[in-house]
């Protein structure tokens, strides 16, 4: 394995925070911060943000997405947005399965994967999730449960459009709780999820991807999460709200 052969991504992932002038605070305070980054910076927000934060972003390294997407093209679906919807604004990425629609709003491994070969076929780069339940780590099932996950969510997905596809590896039990997998417990999933795509595609689409840790990363323990050979990056969420926390992620992903 060799980490030079992918790209290292921060993303910050909002979920339902941030009305648009504390998205525009926000922002402005992040793109000095980064401007210097030599891995990807991306912001998932909020629908409502996205225009504020394309405007924004607008000529700097800050990539845009989305934090969910519905996988069908158009039709009656109130609520939902398309991919193409949101290509047309110039979206680039988009989150897709995280650990909140899956426990809130019945995100399925099946309509991960409707959604993530929607957002390929329309050209945006899915971040997508997986991960355990505190349950299913105690109950010792945590590499099957992420590995039938991983290949749920890429069934049908080509060798070529997989290298737009982000995953995360998310603990569930790790998420906004303050708890963070120790960076061996990270490094072990986000290794088994490479062998599993590889087992799925082949060694070099593997060695290729980006896989991101999520969960309670801070600035503070993200320089030895970041440092393991099999995580690529983060998917973060609190401190992605804060400027400087996000910026010191940043920093602690070039230098990793
Ligand atoms: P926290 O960083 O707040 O734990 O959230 C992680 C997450 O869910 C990112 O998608």
């Amino acid at each position: 394995m060799n980490k030079t052969l992918r790209q290292a991504i921060i993303a910050g992932n909002w979920k339902m925070n941030k009305n648009r002038a504390e998205a525009k605070e926000l922002i402005e305070a992040m793109k000095p911060l980064v401007a210097d980054a030599n891995c990807g910076v991306v912001i998932c927000v909020p629908f409502t943000n996205l225009e504020t934060a394309m405007e924004l972003t607008e000529g700097t390294n800050i990539k845009v997405g989305a934090e969910n997407v519905h996988f069908e093209k158009s039709g009656a679906f109130t609520g939902e947005i398309s991919a193409d919807m949101l290509t047309e604004m110039g979206v680039e990425y988009v989150v897709i399965g995280h650990s909140e629609r899956r426990q809130y709003f019945g995100e399925t491994d099946h309509t991960v994967n409707l959604r993530t070969k929607a957002a390929v076929e329309a050209g945006l780069k899915p971040i997508v999730c997986v991960g355990e339940m505190l349950e299913d780590r105690e109950n010792g099932i945590t590499a099957e449960l992420v590995a039938m996950q991983v290949k749920l969510a890429l069934k049908d997905i080509t060798k070529e459009q997989l290298k737009n596809i982000v995953i995360a590896y998310e603990p569930v039990w790790a998420i906004g709780t303050g708890k963070t997998a120790t960076a061996d417990q990270a490094a072990e999933v986000c290794g088994l999820i490479r062998e599993t795509v590889a087992s799925i595609y082949d060694k070099e689409a593997a060695d290729a991807m980006t896989i991101q840790y999520g969960g309670s990363m801070n600035p503070k323990n993200a320089a030895e999460l970041l440092g393991k050979e099999d995580i690529d990056g983060g998917l973060i969420g609190g401190a992605s709200l804060k400027a400087p926390d996000f910026a010191a992620i940043v920093e602690a992903a070039t230098k990793g």
